[in-house]
């Protein structure tokens, strides 16, 4: 070989081991999605999938963590340590932000949705998009909304009118509208995170409380209840949320795939989540460790007429106008 092609081809051969450990020493990005429910839920199948879509589009350069059980934060937790920057992604309970935005506590007003049909027509109408961007002066990015599904009532007696709660404890995420709303039937609400309900139940340190079929059969719930109410007195849905920081200051050609594969992930979650509450709904049924009890016409009129009185008295927090458009979705 002459010396200058040897000189050449050298340098080409030093080049390309420099480019090889430059691309083996860039680490990915590490997204940590934490969140308080069990693998087998909308939730946790949403996350599973995102981490799957975004890996496959991104290799190497992107990886998932999906932390699920409250393993890692507890959704009391969770938003104050996405600010501190040790985790990226999570999806609590649109009951769970009031610290940060009074007007998504529309969605905890009772018997204000009629179904799952019409929670997802408001959010996808002008006045629910509006309400994604509500925690952006917090340093909160809202990047979709993900279904679970409508809310029970679960107790150790069984409840079929307003006054068979008259004097119980229920637990409550931590949401001022739930409280008003179990203070509207005379209970006392209890405002514990949740990975500690089970326990809370189990050992008759509280009454009750309120979830969706997903969630209180993948806890097991059901085993620790007695009766649970189908009373679809209100909605259990989530926020999927980040930084703005972390959002901010994803390569740019990193984040346009993270949010479609998000995208995606929630689409699949929110398809999921309407069959999953039946399939659940009849396991507890089927395990007969729990009565299931429906209520007549009359009967949910008392429901209703106890606990309306509550939109009022949050009325100005909320905002008439977002009320009004969430009422009319149901037509
Ligand atoms: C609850 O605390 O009851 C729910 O928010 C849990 C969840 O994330 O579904």
């Amino acid at each position: 070989m002459r010396p200058l092609t040897k000189l050449i081809s050298k340098t080409a051969s030093l080049a390309a081991v420099a480019l090889f450990s430059l691309n083996l020493s860039a680490a990915p990005i590490e997204i940590k999605f934490s969140h308080v429910v069990a693998d087998n839920t909308p939730k946790g199948k949403m996350a599973k999938k995102f981490k799957t879509l975004v890996e496959e589009r991104l290799p190497g350069k992107v990886e998932v963590k999906v932390f699920p059980n409250s393993q890692l934060f507890g959704d009391n937790k969770v938003l104050e340590a996405m600010l501190l920057g040790d985790v990226q992604l999570a999806a609590p309970s649109l009951s769970k932000f009031q610290k940060y935005t009074k007007s998504l506590q529309v969605f905890d007003l009772p018997f204000l949705f009629e179904d799952m049909n019409a929670v997802e027509k408001f959010q996808n109408g002008p006045e629910g998009q509006k309400l994604l961007s509500s925690l952006e002066k917090k340093g909160l990015v809202g990047l979709g909304y993900l279904h679970n599904g409508m809310k029970q009532l679960s107790s150790s007696q069984p409840l079929k009118v307003p006054a068979d709660a008259k004097g119980l404890k229920f637990r409550i995420m931590t949401s001022d509208v739930l409280a008003a709303q179990f203070e509207a039937i005379k209970a006392n609400p209890v405002k514990k995170p949740f990975s500690e309900v089970f326990t809370l139940l189990q050992t008759r340190a509280i009454d009750g409380q309120e979830n969706s079929w997903s969630n209180i059969y993948s806890k097991k719930f059901f085993e620790v209840q007695d009766y649970i109410t189908e009373s679809n007195h209100g909605v259990l849905d989530y926020l999927v949320v980040t930084s703005k920081e972390f959002w901010m200051t994803l390569p740019d050609d990193i984040r346009p795939v993270v949010k479609q594969s998000l995208a995606e992930a929630i689409s699949y979650g929110n398809k999921i989540a309407g069959d999953k509450a039946l399939s659940d709904k009849q396991a507890i049924i089927d395990s007969g460790r729990s009565k299931v009890l429906s209520l007549t016409d009359a009967e949910r009129k008392q429901w209703v007429n106890a606990m309306k009185p509550v939109w009022k008295e949050f009325e100005g927090e909320i905002g008439k106008d977002i009320i009004k458009a969430a009422e009319q979705s149901n037509q």
